[in-house]
């Protein structure tokens, strides 16, 4: 479904953000990557929504070179996004608008979502009467509306404290559970890589590529956690990383 091919980046300035980036994420993979401060994440999502064109190499989706644009992909970043005139209503049902929905499918579309997000209720209220959370769930709804088939993701919940961020990825990974939507989820967070990815590609410091795409098969229940195999995979993870620093 997602395949890196070769990716490099070099910024115009002559930073060099990413170097030879290969991977592939299988339909309905959740996949996170993880990887220090500057090494290329954001650029790598970038590329792969069509926003930036990669110095050398292919971003595929569905084996096609990406295009801005993609109808099937959403986009979930830090900062929620959202636009402080709109309501939660507005903001949530802005990409069914621009799709040109009518009024009563944006409204049956949106309703649900915002029930299944503990939104209810909120609906007129506006983004800064908000908590963070709250926030960023009417950005999974504004992205969610549109059904995706993927989802790129930049550290969506690391602006969170830690038990909302614990709540949203749970909601994450039973989203995941249920639409098997194909998720490429960067974070810094080792516990969250693991927790939500299937696959845990780490990379290496600026400019960044591939040192270990770490296979995790017992990942998928809510209760992951708390047992044994979850701490021997994050200390699996953590040793790939620290042998990037050095
Ligand atoms: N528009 C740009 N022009 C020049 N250099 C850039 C540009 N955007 C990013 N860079 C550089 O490319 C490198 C990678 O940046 P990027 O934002 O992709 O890193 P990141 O892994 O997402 O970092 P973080 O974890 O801090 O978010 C950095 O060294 C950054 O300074
Ligand atoms: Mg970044």
């Amino acid at each position: 479904m997602i395949e890196a091919k070769s990716i490099a980046k070099t910024y115009p300035d002559g930073t060099g953000a990413l170097h030879d980036v290969t991977f592939d994420i299988r339909a309905g993979e959740s996949c996170a990557v993880i990887g220090p401060s500057g090494c290329g994440k954001t650029t790598l999502l970038l590329i792969f929504s069509g926003i930036l064109k990669p110095t050398e190499g292919k971003a595929l989706i569905e084996g096609e070179d990406v295009t801005a644009s993609l109808k099937e992909l959403a986009l979930i970043f830090q900062d929620y996004g959202l636009f402080p005139w709109k309501t939660v209503y507005e903001n949530a049902s802005l990409g069914l608008e621009l799709r040109g929905f009518g009024k009563r499918e944006r409204k049956r579309i949106v309703s649900s979502l915002l029930k299944d997000l503990d939104l209810q209720g909120f609906e007129k209220y506006y983004p800064k009467q908000l908590s963070g959370g709250m926030q960023q769930r009417v950005a999974f709804a504004r992205a969610l509306a549109l059904n995706p088939k993927i989802m790129l993701m930049d550290e969506p919940l690391s602006s969170l404290d830690a038990l909302t961020r614990e709540n949203l990825q749970n909601f994450l990974l039973q989203l995941w559970r249920q639409k098997r939507i194909t998720m490429l989820l960067v974070t810094h967070s080792i516990e969250e890589a693991v927790f939500l990815g299937r696959k845990v590609i780490v990379l290496s410091p600026r400019p960044g590529t591939v040192i270990k795409s770490v296979d995790n098969p017992d990942m998928g229940d809510l209760n992951y956690r708390t047992r044994e195999v979850f701490f021997d995979k994050c200390r699996e993870v953590r040793q790939s990383l620290d042998g990037g620093a050095i």
